[in-house]
């Protein structure tokens, strides 16, 4: 089959004839139908979250179950799939009291004394994420899908894989935002965007965008977005403490870096809660002032929205096909796989919202 193989870091992804094995007893595999470019990728690619290479990138995917192994119950060939890299084991800690999406048990993925789920004559190459969706078909644990209806369309279902399961999970599952309650989202990509939706969803009564690309700040008002602070034109924290009268009950960063994490805090008022979604470069601190956190203001991660996908992803197919959740404005463009690391560059000027790779 063709995937996109990043063989160093920093590099292009080559686009690689390779194979995958055949399912184990709780194994799917899964003919990728569409594939979105989500900038976690890029941190992987760029070196800025190490992982072990070469290795297969993509991890926001719908596709068809093509084949099942011999234990597996859920599904059937033909039915409809989105995968999630948040694979459960069911029976740890995390688990058992749901936080599924942080589970790291090592039964999900292949022992090292079993062949690859992925290899090239002969070489080993790594599964990223337990997915892998830069590639035709993606051999995964049975629990890292989740069964959807089949007239949902496939780009938009390929999203719910990533950018919306973790930006409209860490309004309403990480956070919990209120009705009523005020909202900062920094960063307006495929995440951010997700974000604001899901504030929308959740009845916040003000909703701020924060990006510093015009585009994104019109498209952050079909999400939902109340109000929109272009971060170039001056300081947002500023900005927002003026909008709301001292501060946000909630805010989210949905970038990935220090600057804005900070401000995310910054911006909250008396007892807010500052969520970080983006991935903060591996070595890189960020700095608060002790005193802030007199005054109840809380600052916590979000992993993946804090996931329950099983239940999760069909209901986020109900809110599109609904007319909710605004998936066919996330869409910026297709492209085809060959395609993949100009889609991966779109990330760096932050003009996209999402790229989505279509397998025929
Ligand atoms: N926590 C998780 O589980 C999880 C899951 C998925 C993605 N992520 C992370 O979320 C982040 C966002 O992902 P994405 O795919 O939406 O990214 P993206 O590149 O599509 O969007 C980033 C947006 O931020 C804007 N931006 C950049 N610098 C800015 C600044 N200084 N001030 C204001 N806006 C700025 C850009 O214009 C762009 O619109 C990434 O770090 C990604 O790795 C985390
Ligand atoms: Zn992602
Ligand atoms: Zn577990």
């Amino acid at each position: 089959m063709k995937a996109a193989v990043l063989r160093e870091i920093n590099k292009p992804l080559e686009i690689e004839n390779i194979q995958h094995g055949d399912p184990g007893p709780r194994e799917v595999l899964v003919r990728t139908a569409a594939a979105g470019v989500c900038h976690s990728d890029l941190h992987f690619q760029n070196g800025s979250y190490p992982y072990p290479l070469p290795a297969v990138l993509g991890h926001e995917s719908a596709g068809i179950v093509e084949a099942v192994g011999k234990d597996v119950t859920y599904v059937k060939p033909g039915d409809h799939v989105i995968t999630c890299l948040s694979a459960f084991c069911g029976h740890c800690e995390h688990c058992l009291t749901g936080h599924m999406s942080l589970c790291q048990e090592p039964e999900l993925q292949r022992p090292m004394d079993q062949p690859p789920r992925l290899a090239k004559d002969g070489e080993s190459i790594w599964q990223f994420l337990n997915l892998s969706s830069f590639a035709e078909y993606m051999l995964v644990h049975e629990h890292a899908i989740a069964k959807i209806r089949e007239d949902m369309p496939m780009a938009q279902a390929a999203l719910i894989g990533c950018g919306v399961t973790t930006g409209v999970g860490a309004v309403i599952h990480t956070a919990k935002v209120e009705p009523g309650s005020t909202v900062a989202v920094i960063g307006c990509g495929g995440v951010g965007l997700s974000a604001i939706n899901g504030a929308a969803i959740a009845g916040a009564a003000r909703i701020i965008a924060v990006d510093m690309v015009p585009s994104k700040l019109e498209l952050a008002r079909k999400f939902g977005a109340t109000d929109v602070v272009n971060a170039k034109s001056g300081d947002p924290v500023e900005a927002v403490r003026e909008l709301t009268g001292g501060g946000v009950h909630y805010s989210f960063e949905a970038i990935g870096l220090k600057i804005t994490a900070e401000q995310a805090f910054k911006m909250l008022r008396r007892g807010g809660t500052a969520t970080i979604i983006g991935m903060i470069p591996v070595g890189t601190n960020i700095e608060l002032h002790g005193p802030e956190f007199l005054m109840e203001r809380k600052l916590q991660g979000s992993n993946m929205g804090s996931n329950r996908f099983r239940v999760d992803m069909p209901r986020f197919v109900e809110f599109y096909l609904q007319g909710r959740l605004h998936l066919d404005d996330l869409i910026s463009r297709k492209i085809k796989l060959e395609d993949v690391n100009e889609g991966l560059a779109a990330l760096e000027t932050g003009e996209v919202a999402r790229s989505v790779i279509m397998f025929d």
